[in-house]
């Protein structure tokens, strides 16, 4: 197993690195995702691929050197990397020397390309889990936006799938006014390492929806580890996708990931609006995670209620249970039982 790092990763997932037109042929893009310095680029054959981007040498960041296509060149003694990280060349090494560059690799990451996105799976040490099922009727990715939440995984993941925060900071003045709260009904029943909100019909306070879509659109969500939400929503004739997607940086800061798919007609203009709309929710959301991430310098006590925040306890639940699979070896089992959950939002 891993090595055990004072950290609250999950390991053993898939997680969203970066959007696949974000990683162009013949380029390279450095992120560090669970404390790590990663590098993924794509070849010039097209081969997406990903290493660690700390020189084995002297630690420097590869990236910082040159990639020429097929090899990563460390900028400080001119080492050199394929794309699986094996060291192809140290030019100060003589013939007669016992330490020659195929002794030599970088750590490298499996890679998945998926909707549009591109996965990485953290750690890789024997198995790769599978691939979660995401259902995809070839949607073809519209939009993308993202944004650095100043907090830890948790905060970022809870801070989103809150369901009950809607009417507070996500208001506007064209579609959903302060503290105009429904009742909600909804079922929830597990999937593999998640759940899922059974299809419902989109609430009459989400107005953004029907003026998007259409008359009476339907929902269907789902949630899952380390930290995904995917949601479809559909009416006879449209429909519209969404995948968030919180991925930690370090400790304290978290990528949360959207990307967006629909067939409504209309161009740049219709693309300029939901690219505002989109930016403006997670800006709200980025700061009502502050708001809690300032008081819990004081106290980390929650009083997480039923059923609004129901979520909110499974998602750690599952957590536990996850990384209890991960370091016993015991088998996972999803804690979750069919539910039907009630609150006003
Ligand atoms: S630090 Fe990279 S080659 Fe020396
Ligand atoms: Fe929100």
């Amino acid at each position: 197993m891993h090595k055990s790092k004072q950290d609250n990763f999950l390991r053993n997932q898939w997680y969203v690195a970066a959007s696949s037109n974000e990683i162009e042929t013949g380029c390279i893009k450095s992120l560090v995702i669970l404390g790590e310095p990663i590098i993924i680029g794509r070849s010039k054959q097209g081969e997406l691929f990903s290493i660690s981007d700390n020189c084995p040498h002297r630690g420097t960041l590869l990236s910082l050197g040159t990639f020429d296509g097929s090899e990563i060149e460390c900028p400080y003694h001119g080492w050199r990397f394929n794309t699986s990280g094996k060291c192809t060349l140290i030019p100060s090494q003589m013939k007669n020397h016992t330490q020659q560059a195929n002794d030599i690799e970088v750590k490298s990451y499996p890679l998945k390309e998926y909707m549009g996105i591109i996965w990485i799976y953290m750690d890789y040490n024997k198995n790769v889990e599978p691939f979660p099922k995401i259902e995809n009727k070839n949607f073809f990715l519209k939009l993308y936006v993202k944004k650095t939440f100043d907090c830890n995984i948790d905060l970022a993941v809870t801070g989103l799938m809150d369901p009950a925060h809607g009417s507070f900071v996500h208001t506007s003045s064209i579609w959903r006014k302060k503290r105009d709260t429904r009742e909600k009904k909804k079922i929830l029943k597990p999937i593999r390492n998640g759940w899922k909100i059974e299809t419902h019909k989109v609430s009459s306070n989400s107005k953004a929806y029907r003026l998007f879509l259409g008359s009476e659109p339907e929902s269907k969500i789902s949630y899952f580890l380390p930290g995904i939400r995917h949601e479809i929503t559909t009416t006879n004739k449209y429909f519209y996708s969404g995948l968030t997607a919180c991925t930690p940086i370090d400790n304290s800061k978290t990528t949360v990931h959207h990307f967006m798919y629909w067939n409504v007609p209309g161009g740049v203009f219709l693309k300029f609006i939901i690219k505002k709309l989109a930016i403006n929710f997670l800006n709200q959301d980025a700061k009502a995670v502050i708001w809690m991430k300032e008081g819990k310098k004081y106290s980390k006590r929650e009083f997480l209620i039923d059923d609004a925040d129901l979520q909110i306890k499974w998602y750690y639940k599952l957590k536990k249970n996850w990384s209890r699979y991960c370091s016993d070896n015991d088998k996972f089992t999803n804690p979750i039982k069919e539910t039907v959950a009630r609150w006003k939002s």
